[in-house]
């Protein structure tokens, strides 16, 4: 059994990326190993939400977390901000983070390049209190999307430069992990690149979304003008395509749209009609209990107090070896 933590920002609803590249191995995971699975609030401030939109939002994503079969009894499910330990291990760690290293990572060149007029500290660092989050279980596996890739090999670089510097084999290597052997990047709609948050409503399917809402969406899709030559390779927004429907759909509905297109026969609604049905199939049932979890108040308030307690347990146990580690002593 290995020790397993994850999480997400609490930025809004859960759309497939999220679903397919990190929850549903979450959710597998859960039986297997100890599990820590939570909602990244503080690392949602680098974008400064408004206050008035914080805790719902961090509902949600507690919500969806319940909805798609974490079950609080096996995984420990808490919210960061009520693990202040985590934050006193991001300062130990920020202590020897690099200038250099942190400017480099790619979410940080990206986010410059998007929100010039806000490159905070927090961002910079970002990786640095992901480390914290991971490190402070001591995890050795991290179910995440094939985005999050450099964030691990960072806190790789953290943890071992941890141990080198006080000559102590402390923080174990964290791994990132899916099921699938290989980690995902689930495309969004738009016939660019990953499905996101912030790539606008159309780009991305919610888990949260109506019937009605998803066929709208897929419909909508980008695609090309068909193909020209038997067998051709797909351009990118088609294999967009493909790729979604990789993943809701059956092994033999993809064979016959892609044996469709290879004879220049395909029709791009049906393959869409197809993508759609199958994406509200696989939604179906956390679509129907989100609505459900999000009404029970009580219920929502045990989980969330229940999962600091066991997290919190874990996470004072490595401050108080850090502490000695580092030579913090009482007098
Ligand atoms: P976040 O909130 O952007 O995304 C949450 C998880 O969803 C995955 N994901 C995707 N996977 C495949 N295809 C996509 N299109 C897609 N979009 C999102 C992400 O890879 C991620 O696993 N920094 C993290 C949150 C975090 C964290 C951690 C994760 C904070 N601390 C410690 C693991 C361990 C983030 O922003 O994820």
């Amino acid at each position: 059994m290995e020790t397993v933590v994850s999480g997400i920002r609490s930025t809004g609803k859960l759309h497939l990326g999220n679903y397919y590249g990190a929850v549903q191995n979450f959710v597998k995971m859960q039986h297997e190993h100890n599990c820590f699975f939570f909602i990244a609030d503080w690392h949602s401030l680098t974008t400064h939400p408004n206050p008035a939109d914080l805790h719902g939002n961090v509902k949600q994503v507690l919500v969806e977390y319940l909805a798609a079969g974490i079950d609080p009894e096996k995984a420990t499910i808490y919210i960061q901000s009520e693990v202040p330990e985590i934050a006193e291990l991001y300062l130990y760690l920020n202590m020897n983070a690099y200038l250099g290293e942190l400017e480099r990572a790619t979410s940080f060149k990206d986010k410059v390049r998007d929100n010039p007029d806000n490159v905070n500290a927090g961002l910079l660092t970002y990786p640095v209190l992901m480390a914290a989050d991971i490190l402070i279980h001591k995890a050795t596996k991290v179910p995440v999307g094939k985005d999050q890739e450099q964030h691990l090999e960072m806190a790789r670089t953290f943890g071992n430069r941890f141990n080198r510097m006080y000559n102590n084999e402390y923080f174990p290597e964290p791994y990132a992990f899916n099921f699938s052997a290989k980690l995902v990047k689930i495309p969004g709609l738009d016939g660019k690149g990953k499905m996101g948050k912030s790539e606008g409503e159309a780009n991305a399917v919610y888990l949260s979304d109506s019937p009605e809402v998803i066929r709208k969406k897929v419909m909508r899709a980008v695609t090309d003008a068909g193909p020209t030559i038997e067998n051709q390779q797909k351009p990118d927004e088609i294999q967009n395509l493909f790729d979604l429907m990789k993943v809701v759909s059956t092994p033999d509905t993809l064979q016959h749209f892609d044996d469709l297109y290879n004879k220049m026969q395909i029709r791009y609604g049906d393959l869409k009609k197809q993508l759609a049905e199958d994406m509200i199939i696989a939604t179906a049932p956390m679509r129907e209990r989100i609505e459900a979890i999000a009404n029970d108040e009580v219920y929502l308030r045990q989980v969330s107090i229940y999962g600091a307690i066991k997290a919190r347990e874990s996470a004072q146990k490595t401050i108080k070896e850090v502490r000695e580690i580092i030579g913090f002593r009482k007098f």
